[in-house]
């Protein structure tokens, strides 16, 4: 519908795929977190890229016209509509930097589903697909990692590689709830393995 028609053109990694890995991420969420109220979750995942600044010119106007449709064609009241606004608004990792959000409990399992679809096996292929469409190196064994993000410190110079020490690795931290810390656990050892496997294999020593 509404979310696919939208998304299909994006190569990024930001594509209609996402949006659903998301949606089941937090339904296996929504499945141990019994007191959250899944149709905002659901919503809210649906449309948590939908006037992302990455990807639409004009924030502001994308958010007026989804508010719009979301009444008119879905018959959702302004209080649902606040919430899951709110929630999408919150749920950034560049956001979060800034300043930190209490997320309601809807908010940190979308903010959940979503940084799990970072990380793992799709978090490989989503940076190596994101390295490649923004035209950023495999690996410099020069270029230090950047210890702290924070959200005038993104730079073009960095690398894939990078990119995990960055942020990839970090995010296990930052999960909400003990399920996703679980699942964060696995598939940040993954890529763990995965990038020292990388280093050794640049390195020659294997
Ligand atoms: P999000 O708001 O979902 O974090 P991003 O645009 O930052 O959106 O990232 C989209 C995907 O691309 C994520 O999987 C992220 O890990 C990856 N990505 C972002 N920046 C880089 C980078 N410099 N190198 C490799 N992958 C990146
Ligand atoms: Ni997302």
């Amino acid at each position: 519908m509404l979310v696919r028609r939208k998304m299909e053109s994006d190569q990024s990694g930001h594509d209609y795929e996402h949006v659903r890995r998301v949606v089941r991420n937090a339904q296996y969420l929504l499945d141990k977190e019994k007191k959250a109220d899944d149709f905002k979750v659901l919503l809210a995942c649906y449309l948590h890229d939908f006037y992302d600044e990455k990807l639409v010119q004009d924030v502001t106007a994308e958010k007026a016209n989804l508010r719009h449709i979301l009444v008119q064609q879905f018959e959702i009241s302004s209080d649902t509509i606040n919430d899951i606004f709110q929630i999408i608004d919150q749920m950034s990792f560049a956001h979060n930097l800034a300043e930190t959000h209490k997320l309601s409990l809807e908010g940190q399992i979308v903010q959940d589903a979503d940084r799990l679809d970072a990380i793992g096996a799709i978090g490989v292929f989503r940076a190596i697909r994101y390295g490649v469409v923004h035209g950023i190196a495999d690996y410099d064994s020069t270029l230090e990692p950047r210890e702290e993000l924070t959200q005038d410190n993104y730079r073009e110079d960095t690398t894939i590689i990078n990119h995990f020490y960055e942020k990839l690795f970090k995010l296990e931290k930052l999960m909400n709830t003990k399920a996703a810390k679980r699942i964060a656990r696995s598939r940040t050892k993954l890529m763990q393995e995965f990038v020292s496997e990388y280093e050794a294999e640049y390195r020659g020593e294997k």
